[in-house]
């Protein structure tokens, strides 16, 4: 057993990691933390809870020394006292932007903002398993992903590592809770509820994760991002027009993109002819820390869509943190994540 505690667990990634931390068989969650919330119980923001924790938030100031710190704050917080929070665990597990990028000089770019500790840039090793399994096996701190970014990169990283895209556009649709819980104007109900309101068609943070993880030129990374709200609580949908340098039948396809998920837990292709469940969909990874991906290949037209599925929470968030941590101390990388979803739901 390890001493876990989560730091911002009265947001929404914060209280889903609580979520699966309470089921882990190898995780006792020692303290959470809210500033808002100090001396309430974890079921009262996160009603689910209910009868599963006696847990109540404290105050960052209360926090004790403890073996894994899940941080989830806002972007900007954590990196203003990364030594403090070191000081306190031997592991740190962050969930926000502060730690994912290596290079000092794409946080002004892209954050508007210079790192105050650069340092620890190169300490913090991206944490996808997919990408980074072996590095993430002895390192001490990790970082969590962008959830578009994720979603986006498992479908497109079979393709980009064998040099066959010329030129990609994603577009993503994406639920309220990637939001967080703070309202603002654009959450208030009459104004989110229903939309489909793109609000990101060029330049989004995340593309800074794709330019990194794939490896792209920033000045020209050929790769476009667009990001739409739709009025779903969870869930993300990239569907990615792909113009290749080549025709690829969608057998070729099928066997790059089995050759590299095959052994991947939470990788799953999605594959059928008939019925409404060709391809996938947010709605039913509900909970689960499934990406799905399917494709369709256009004949003639050097044209691949790739679709690929996440609950932003989970595998954009909470549920590839707890599979990070499992390949961090060499447990069983779907352990506390065995939920399959809902359906219907
Ligand atoms: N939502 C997603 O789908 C998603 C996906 C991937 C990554 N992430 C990342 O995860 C992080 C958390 O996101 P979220 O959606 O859970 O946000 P959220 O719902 O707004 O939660 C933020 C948490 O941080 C705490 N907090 C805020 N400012 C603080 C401060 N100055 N000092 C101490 N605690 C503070 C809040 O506690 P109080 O109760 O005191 O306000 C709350 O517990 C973000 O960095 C985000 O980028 C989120």
């Amino acid at each position: 057993m390890i001493r876990a505690s989560i730091v911002g667990a009265s947001g929404y990634a914060g209280g889903e990691l609580l979520r699966l931390l309470l089921a882990h068989p190898h995780v006792e969650v020692s303290q959470i933390t809210s500033e808002t919330y100090a001396g309430q119980y974890a079921y009262f923001l996160h009603p689910n809870l209910r009868g599963h924790t006696d847990l109540r938030f404290v105050r960052l100031a209360d926090l004790k020394p403890c073996d894994l710190l899940f941080l989830a704050l806002p972007h900007g917080q954590a990196m203003d006292r990364i030594d403090d929070f070191a000081s306190l665990a031997e592991r740190i597990i962050d969930l926000s932007a502060d730690f994912r990028l290596r290079d000092p000089a794409d946080y002004p770019r892209w954050y508007g903002r210079e790192h105050p500790a650069p340092r620890w840039l190169d300490r913090f090793v991206y944490g996808m398993p997919e990408l980074h399994r072996e590095e993430l096996r002895t390192a001490r701190y990790a970082s969590g992903t962008g959830c578009n970014a994720i979603v986006t990169l498992l479908a497109l990283w079979p393709l980009y590592r064998r040099g066959l895209v010329r030129e990609a556009v994603v577009d993503l649709k994406v639920g309220s809770s990637e939001g967080g819980s703070k309202p603002t104007p654009a959450s208030h109900h009459p104004e989110r509820a229903g939309v489909v309101r793109t609000y990101a068609p060029v330049r989004h943070r995340h593309l800074a994760e794709l330019i990194q993880e794939l490896d792209l030129d920033p000045a020209d990374p050929g790769l476009h991002l667009s990001i739409t709200s739709v009025g779903i609580v969870r869930g993300a949908l990239a569907t990615c027009h792909c113009l290749l340098k080549e025709d690829l039948d969608e057998r070729a396809v099928w066997r790059i993109y089995r050759e590299d998920y095959a052994d991947e837990p939470f990788v799953r292709l999605v594959r059928a002819r008939r019925g409404i469940h060709r391809y996938p969909e947010p709605k039913i990874l509900t909970g689960s820390n499934y990406c799905d991906i399917g494709f369709a290949a256009d004949p003639g037209h050097r044209r691949l869509v790739v679709v690929a599925a996440i609950d932003n929470l989970m595998k954009g968030a909470a549920g590839n943190a707890v599979q990070t941590m499992n390949v961090m101390y060499s447990w069983p990388e779907r352990t506390g994540l065995e939920f399959p979803g809902l359906h219907p739901i």
